[in-house]
């Protein structure tokens, strides 16, 4: 009959969910068949009955600083350890503790269109507001389980060059002794994030966006940086981190994600036109979740943008050296078009660059609506040349524009993720030779493997490209 088979494929489900094939199920008695159907249906709901929230309350507590996770001290490292190993406990000795580590996982699934949810808070303004709440109460659930409600979390600051491994912490010893390791990830102790993917070209773009629209999104689409470096991070660290679905299982995501919000931290310091929207629609968005006593809790955009004061956690300041470039302003040099590959560049527009270079100016390269296949999680690079793209030699190549990721939303790609980035690549260095070439430039995507080897290469096709320069002074 339907509905039995259909109970026997949910209960399936449940099974490979929780690890145990097919041959298990004959070996399970009825109580646990009829909890797996609940728990497939809404594999990553909020536990329990959350009914209305109660509106988030002010938070009095001293102000405190998020560090580098490979700056902390033993005693911090440890600290952090025993707060991941409690919120570990907590999932096994009462699995309907919202607290547990598996449903604070769980919180990041079902926020972006887990099965049975209709929330997404990626590919828009949402992105980094929503991460900042998130963070937020689960760093004060970390705290409460260790007692000590001045824990914050660390950051991993993958864009400083030296700290691109994972931080020895979260790696070391790679065993479940470690409460802040995960066995799925692709990175290993000794691998490092590529600097295609966080390095400083890809840092300047972010920081230097020069509206919120660019930075963290609108409405409908999605800010810079939430591709690269943001996405290119997941997809490197790959397993767990590698699909939205299962991003908030891996420890490392929330010290991922904490430099993430670093980033939005230091790009509103960097300039005074560094506004977050003021629009009622994104100061009034709602995110829902469970704070520390269990109590679900309702807290706004507008509470989380002042982050020392409000939520009381800081960041190093930004260093002196970046500053400067933030207070860039851009114009563009021409129209936005369409691209098939193909960018024919005319004289008005060749002439145009030349003088920009000649003048020592920053120029830019704008893509929106980039085409991207998604069907795995993965980064693409960028090339301005056919060939170039076929060598693969990335920054080595003068063609090499930068990186573009995709993150699935769940590994077995069931609810799809857009086909669309955005994406600004830094091209100062590069353009000369590309212009001197005097050849159309034939814009391509390279797949990037697990190890780095070329996969696909794939014509490049956007809504839109621009290209736009800043006088540096
Ligand atoms: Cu909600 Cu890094 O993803």
């Amino acid at each position: 009959m339907a509905s039995s088979r259909r109970n026997d494929e949910s209960r399936r489900d449940f099974l490979e969910q929780i690890g145990l094939g097919a041959g298990a199920i004959s070996l399970l008695g009825a109580g646990l068949v009829s909890f797996a159907r609940n728990a497939s249906a809404q594999a990553c709901a909020p536990p329990g009955n959350p009914g209305t929230p109660q509106a988030w309350r002010r938070d009095n507590r001293p102000i405190r600083q998020r560090k580098a996770a490979s700056t902390l001290s033993s005693a911090e490292v440890q600290k952090l350890r025993d707060a991941y190993k409690a919120m570990r406990d907590l999932s096994s000795s009462d699995p309907s503790d919202p607290r547990g580590f598996t449903h604070q996982a769980n919180v990041h699934c079902w926020n972006c269109g887990g099965v049975g949810s209709v929330i997404q808070v990626h590919g828009s303004w949402q992105f980094f507001a929503w991460h900042r709440a998130y963070l937020y109460f689960h760093e004060r659930i970390l705290g409460k389980l260790i007692g000590d409600m001045s824990f914050r979390l660390p950051y991993w600051d993958w864009d400083a060059p030296d700290h691109r491994k994972l931080p020895p912490a979260y790696a070391t010893p790679g065993d479940a002794s470690n409460p802040l390791w995960n066995g799925t990830r692709d990175m290993d102790a000794n691998d490092e994030v590529p600097d295609d993917d966080v390095g400083e070209d890809v840092m300047d773009a972010a920081l230097t966006a020069s509206d919120f629209d660019d930075f963290g999104g609108t409405a409908s689409s999605m800010g810079i940086p939430e591709g690269a470096p943001h996405g290119s991070v997941h997809v490197d660290v790959g397993g767990d981190m590698g699909a939205f679905g299962t991003a908030g299982k891996d420890p490392i995501f929330y010290a991922h994600h904490s430099n993430i919000d670093r980033l939005w931290s230091d790009w509103n310091l960097g300039s005074s036109t560094h506004d977050n929207p003021t629009s009622s629609l994104f100061l009034n968005l709602r995110f829902n979740f469970y704070d520390e006593n269990k109590k679900w809790r309702s807290i706004r955009a507008r509470n989380v943008l002042d982050h020392e004061r409000k939520l009381r956690y800081q960041y190093p300041a930004p260093t002196e050296g970046g500053v400067m470039e933030r207070l860039l302003e851009w114009t563009q040099v021409q129209p936005p078009r369409p691209v098939q590959r193909r960018m024919e560049i005319g004289a008005p527009l060749r002439d145009q660059l030349a003088r920009a270079l000649a003048s020592n100016a920053e120029i830019r390269i704008h893509f929106d609506g980039i085409q991207v296949p998604v069907d795995k999680s993965a980064v693409y690079s960028v090339y301005a040349d056919l060939q170039e793209a076929e060598a693969a030699r990335g920054a080595a190549s003068p063609a090499f524009l930068g990186t573009v990721p995709v993150v699935l939303n769940d590994k077995d790609n069931r609810h799809p993720t857009r086909p669309e980035r955005r994406a600004v690549f830094r091209v100062t260095k590069r353009l000369r030779q590309l212009l001197e070439r005097q050849a159309p430039l034939e814009f391509s995507l390279v797949e990037r493997g697990a190890r780095g080897e070329k996969g696909r290469v794939l014509p490049l096709r956007a809504r839109a490209v621009r290209f736009s320069v800043a006088q540096v002074e």
